[in-house]
């Protein structure tokens, strides 16, 4: 009997630290051997491949009440789409709704994807109201396996006050917790719209319009003020120009532990596509909005140069019919476009190929970072013995231009229509089983775990 459930040979081992040639020997869902010539029969030949750390996506809205309605991808759709573009992990946004308290939104959220997810996943905690009950709730949610919150600074019913922000920061520093922060200044969004909308300026480009680069900056920079005068780590979401993460840059040199993410989108679109015709704008309507061009080689530059640690992808889908809920208004479009399926493939290709970033700082951003920051690692994130066999086999030859015909994502339209990539996933393994392959999902029907997180190492 073979000591391996699976052998994946030959492959280029690459993590964000190496890159060499070696054999890997799984068993029951780790890897239990990295060497040379791993004698055995049957294997996965990756010859001439990649095999890279699955992707990790820390920021994603699956099955997400929003504006009257919910993004189109559920956690089976949604996890699908992930695990053929690469990704084998996601934390999921699990926020807190009016009346309920926090376990009883993770009892919700646990209900949304147990039955439906092919990969793990875990939870970050939207809070959404502090009272003493969830002031009690905050450090015991922490230490079980949920060791991050997400904050609004916006959306009317979601927002916390400075005040409530600057308590849940000193709650998750004394409890070895993070708090995830969305940066936007409230009170200018609705003073631009009230005098946007009082003009007739009912157009998608003015979503943009009303929350201009500024606005994000200035929420991010009080977001971090806050976070240093009480000496907690704090985690900006969806940086989307440097502006703001100029802020995260500053605090970060001051030797704070602050941290920022971004989203492909941010590097690869721009207001400019908010002007397509016929209401197309709309497909790119989400917050913060897109900046104009010259953002994107600075971000490109924040990553190399680790004034932001990670990419996820801010993923929540609507189909063009639900943003119709805003053909009249912009304020009434569903805020969020899809992106899950795609992250792996445009950072390889946009990052890597173009010359942006190394291939170690790919795997770093898209995988080993997010998995430290957000206390998965060894567990998931690297390739090494004792992790998780979450596993990808990427073809850095393999040419695919993307198209809503090729991508799985449950939602009519993607925002990379037509861009060009060369490197793509051939098989995914998740805890060593073969999940997909080729483009399609291959794996079981809702196989994923719930992941519980430990204690952050902070960046
Ligand atoms: O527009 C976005 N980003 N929608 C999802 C919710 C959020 O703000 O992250
Ligand atoms: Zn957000
Ligand atoms: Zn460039
Ligand atoms: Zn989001």
């Amino acid at each position: 009997m073979s000591n391996y459930d699976l052998v994946i040979k030959n492959g280029n081992i690459v993590t964000s630290g190496d890159n060499y040639i070696a054999d890997l020997g799984i068993k029951d869902g780790k890897i239990v051997n990295i060497s040379k010539n791993i004698d055995t029969d049957i294997f996965y030949d990756a010859k001439g491949k990649y095999v890279l750390p699955g992707g990790i996506d820390v920021h994603t809205h699956l099955d997400m009440p929003f504006g009257g309605t919910f993004s189109s991808d559920d956690f089976r759709t949604g996890t699908k789409a992930a695990a053929i573009g690469g990704t084998t992990s996601i934390i999921d946004y699990a926020v807190q709704q009016s009346g309920k308290g926090l376990y009883e939104t993770i009892e919700m959220w646990e209900e949304k994807a147990n039955g439906k997810a092919v990969i793990d996943y875990g939870f970050h905690l939207g809070v959404t109201r502090l009272d003493d009950s969830v002031r009690e709730e905050l450090p015991r949610i922490l230490k079980d396996g949920f060791s991050s919150f997400k904050v609004f600074m916006v959306y009317d019913g979601m927002r916390l006050t400075d005040k409530e922000l600057l308590e849940i920061l000193t709650i998750a520093r004394d409890n070895n917790g993070l708090v995830c922060v969305h940066a936007e200044n409230y009170d200018s969004i609705n003073y631009k719209i009230a005098q946007l909308l009082s003009e007739g300026k009912t157009d998608p480009v003015y979503h943009a319009i009303s929350r201009p680069q500024k606005c994000e900056a200035e929420a991010t920079n009080r977001a971090v003020k806050l976070a240093e005068m009480v000496d907690a780590p704090i985690y900006i979401v969806h940086v989307s120009n440097r502006e703001a993460a100029d802020e995260i840059i500053k605090s970060r040199k001051q030797g704070f532990k602050t941290m920022g993410e971004t989203c492909p989108q941010y590097m690869l679109l721009s207001i400019d596509n908010y002007l397509e015709e016929n209401f197309a704008g709309a497909k790119y309507v989400m917050s913060p909005p897109l900046r104009e061009k010259f953002n994107q080689e600075l971000i490109w530059e924040a990553l190399r140069d680790d004034g932001l640690q990670t990419v996820a992808t801010d993923h929540c889908p609507f189909f063009m019919e639900q943003k119709k809920m805003g053909l009249d208004n912009f304020t009434k479009i569903p805020n969020g476009a899809p992106g899950i399926e795609g992250r792996m493939v445009l950072m390889h290709h946009y990052g890597v190929n173009e010359g942006h970033i190394s291939l170690g700082k790919f795997v770093e951003l898209t995988s080993t970072n997010p998995a430290k920051i957000f206390g998965m690692y060894p567990k998931k994130g690297t390739i090494a013995v004792g992790s998780d066999a979450d596993l990808v086999v990427f073809d850095p030859e393999k040419e695919v231009t993307i198209s809503v015909d090729n991508l799985h994502e449950n939602v009519d339209y993607t925002p990379y229509e037509g861009f060009k990539v060369k490197g793509y996933p051939v098989a995914t393994f998740s805890r060593g089983e073969l999940v997909a392959e080729n483009g399609e999902y291959v794996g079981e029907e809702a196989r994923g775990q719930l992941i519980r997180r430990g204690a952050p190492i902070l960046l």
